[in-house]
């Protein structure tokens, strides 16, 4: 029977996450790299949020009642964000990474979207090769970078947790440096309780919504980035992801004892603006 590509259902997030993380699993060992998700039970918890979030659309390959794989689309912000994407290792390199993928960039391209970004690792050829020729244009090489908290303070930067009402500075900051705001992702940080920003001269000059892979940052100067990476009390999931041409930010990470864990690269599709500041992306967005 043909594979199908159909909606993702509550009822698929235990095989969804058993395929993520055989998928990630088999790739990373493959390269010697660590994983990145540490049990099927994470990779579950993932898929069932996702499945749940409506900020998120999830997609399944099927074949005769097997799942055969999935694929996200983080439809908070006025770029989607594509991920994670995992084919079953037995089912790879057939075509149905293509077809999830297709899927998720018709429902991009239906929701009118101003771009797509996702977030691939950079050893892994097979994913780099697909997304190019898919359309995706490769726009950044970003390092992922993990180690204990630095507990450090930047004389005149000053980290505090984000209240409600600083929502609106952070998204004018977003825009600023982006060109288009992630209020939803901002909100939902605040309400969890893992947003920070960083106040220089009585302003909010940065913001983070974690330090971590799935959370991003902004600032205005590499001063702020600094300020709220130093004063991170954990640095979440795999690590957080740093361009690697901010060679000042890198240096300073690199002497601060942390350690890089690999290469990724970041791709996008459509509406891509330079950013006009110091910025750290998440890994769905
Ligand atoms: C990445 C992944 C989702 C792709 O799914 P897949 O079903 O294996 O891939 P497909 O067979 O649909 O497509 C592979 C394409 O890459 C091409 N390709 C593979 N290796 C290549 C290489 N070294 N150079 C050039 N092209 C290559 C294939 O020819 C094919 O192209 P085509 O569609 O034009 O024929 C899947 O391999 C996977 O789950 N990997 C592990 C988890 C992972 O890394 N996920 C992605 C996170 S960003």
């Amino acid at each position: 029977m043909a594979v199908a590509i159909r909606p993702a259902l509550a009822a698929d997030a235990a095989e969804c996450g058993r395929i993520i993380f055989a998928a990630f699993a088999a790739i990373a060992d493959q390269h010697n790299f660590p994983r990145d998700f540490p049990s099927a039970k994470v990779a579950t918890d993932l898929a069932s949020m996702l499945i749940a979030h409506p900020g998120f659309y999830g997609v399944v390959a099927e074949q005769d009642g097997r799942i055969l794989g999935s694929n996200f689309l983080d439809e908070r912000s006025p770029i989607a964000g594509v991920g994670p994407i995992t084919v079953d290792p037995a089912a790879q390199n057939v075509g149905i990474g293509r077809r999830l993928m297709e899927t998720t960039i018709k429902r991009a391209a239906s929701r009118k979207v101003s771009g797509v970004r996702l977030v691939q690792d950079a050893y892994h050829s097979r994913s780099l090769s697909l997304y190019t020729k898919l359309g995706f244009v490769t726009r950044e090489p970003l390092s992922v970078m993990q180690g204990p908290p630095l507990d450090i303070s930047l004389p005149g930067y000053v980290v505090r947790r984000a209240k409600a009402d600083d929502a609106g500075a952070c998204n004018a900051l977003c825009r600023h440096v982006h060109g288009f705001e992630r209020s939803d992702e901002v909100a939902d940080a605040i309400m969890r309780n893992t947003a920070m920003v960083v106040e220089h001269l009585s302003r909010i000059t940065g913001y983070a919504t974690q330090i971590g892979y799935f959370a991003h940052a902004v600032g205005e100067t590499n001063e702020d980035l600094k300020a709220l990476i130093g004063a991170a009390s954990v640095i979440a999931g795999p690590g957080f992801l740093l361009p690697t041409r901010n060679h000042n930010v890198f240096c300073w990470c690199l002497e601060r004892g942390l350690r890089l864990v690999k290469q990724q690269t970041l791709m996008t599709m459509g509406l891509y603006n330079e950013p006009a500041g110091a910025w750290l992306p998440g890994i769905l967005y």
